[in-house]
């Protein structure tokens, strides 16, 4: 769908961005967390967290599956953790 979207987009033509309330890093792992996140919730209320290490995203998301039973793909999993270390880590691992 996006890269549909991209594509017709002309080389050399200025893209005007939406407004959005939340700084969305787009990139890599994005679409495994529109895919696996925001069904629930959106996306600021994930990343209203701030900065945080490898652990506690990995930690969030197994949360996400072990207590709210959230059907993410097992595939995805380390995508997500990776995108929003990322895009919203601290830095460390741990
Ligand atoms: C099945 C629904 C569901 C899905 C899917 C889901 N979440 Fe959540 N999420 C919740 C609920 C419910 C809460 C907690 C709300 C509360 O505690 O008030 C929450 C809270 C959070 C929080 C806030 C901190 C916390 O511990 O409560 C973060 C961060 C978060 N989710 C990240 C994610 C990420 C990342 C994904 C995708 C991997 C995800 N969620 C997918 C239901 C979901």
């Amino acid at each position: 769908m996006v890269s549909a979207l991209f594509a017709q987009v002309k080389k050399g033509e200025e893209i005007a961005v939406p407004y959005i309330a939340y700084p969305i890093k787009m990139g890599k792992g994005f679409n495994a967390v529109q895919a696996n996140c925001l069904t629930c919730h959106s996306f600021g209320y994930i990343i209203n967290q701030g900065p945080q290490s490898k652990d506690f995203w990995a930690g969030k998301v197994v949360k996400m599956v072990v207590h709210f039973k959230a059907p993410i793909d097992k595939k995805d999993t380390q995508t997500i953790i990776d995108y929003l270390f990322k895009h919203y880590g601290n830095g460390k691992l741990k």
